[in-house]
């Protein structure tokens, strides 16, 4: 398959560009500054150039907190980027991935978010983010994957804790309130890739199997690690970030399952693997 990536110097692309070439697909990729989303007219060249059969859209506004503040320039990303790209996309007979989140809903449920479960985002990203799979729908050919708590190269949760531990942290203060999936970008790059392959379309969840709090993630974390440093749970409210977050936002991974023949590995395998390729 011919595989065009935006945002491919993002944490996904970089995981996608490895995947897609073990799997024997062309990779093309386009980040910042050369090719910008939310410029219709340089992303349908694009596209029309690279003729792929599938238009993977990594590209996002992913500050979380300062998307708050930042609504609009978010929601051009996230949301009105998007039909440009499924547009592109419908031109060149290609299918759309849109790279969705868990940040669509609102944190109330107390089993599994599948894929049907009514979306209720609580924050500007997550409405931006939703308004992108809106987009992402107009395509003819579409496929949604939202996943979660990411980790791969660049700025993510597990970097950021050994980064604490590597300055010589010996105590760490980690919100215990939130519930969620950590996700390997890898495994998460196999998981689209795997998806494609079957010739899936619709939203699927793709998440690393097993849930945790952000302070049992960072216990995790020292763990592997095999630092001495005490993770302290605070809570959400103790955080104190400009935007609010689901208190629990595991995603149902049944539908992956269900095409792919197996679920994604457990989280803190995933993790394991990750500590060990720094
Ligand atoms: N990270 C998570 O925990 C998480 C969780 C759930 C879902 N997701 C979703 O998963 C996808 C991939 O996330 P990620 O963590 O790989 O993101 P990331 O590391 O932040 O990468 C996003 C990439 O998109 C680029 N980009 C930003 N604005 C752009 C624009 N206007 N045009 C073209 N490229 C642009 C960024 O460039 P700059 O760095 O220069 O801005 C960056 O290289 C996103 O859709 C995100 O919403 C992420």
């Amino acid at each position: 398959m011919r595989l065009l990536v935006t945002g491919s110097r993002g944490q996904l692309g970089l995981a996608l560009q490895r995947a897609a070439a073990e799997a024997g697909h062309e990779f093309s990729g386009y980040d910042l500054p050369e090719l910008d989303i939310t410029n219709s007219a340089a992303v349908r060249g694009a596209v029309a150039d690279a003729r792929p059969d599938a238009l993977i859209n990594c590209a996002a506004y992913t500050a979380v907190d300062a998307a708050e503040a930042d609504e609009a320039r978010a929601l051009a990303v996230n949301g009105a980027a998007v039909a440009g790209l499924a547009a592109a996309a419908d031109e060149a007979g290609a299918l759309l991935v849109q790279i969705s989140t868990d940040f669509v809903f609102d944190g109330a449920a107390t089993r599994p978010y599948r894929e049907d479960d009514p979306p209720h985002p609580i924050s500007a990203y997550g409405r931006t983010k939703l308004a992108g799979e809106h987009a992402a729908r107009r395509a003819q050919r579409h496929l949604i994957v939202r996943t979660a708590w990411l980790f791969g190269d660049g700025a993510n949760f597990v970097a950021a804790i050994r980064r604490q531990l590597d300055a010589g942290a010996t105590e760490l203060r980690v919100v215990g309130d939130q519930r969620g999936c950590p996700t390997y970008a890898t495994d998460l790059a196999g998981a689209v890739i795997a998806l494609l392959e079957a010739g899936t379309e619709g939203i699927v969840h793709a998440v690393n199997a097993g849930s945790a709090s952000w302070r049992e993630f960072a216990v995790e974390i020292v763990r592997q690690l095999g630092v001495a440093a005490e993770v302290v749970p605070i809570s959400t409210a103790d955080a104190a970030r400009p935007a609010p977050r689901p208190a629990y936002s595991v995603l149902d991974a049944s539908r992956f399952r269900g095409i792919v023949g197996a679920d994604l590995p457990p989280w803190q395998d995933a993790l394991a693997r990750r500590l060990a390729a720094e």
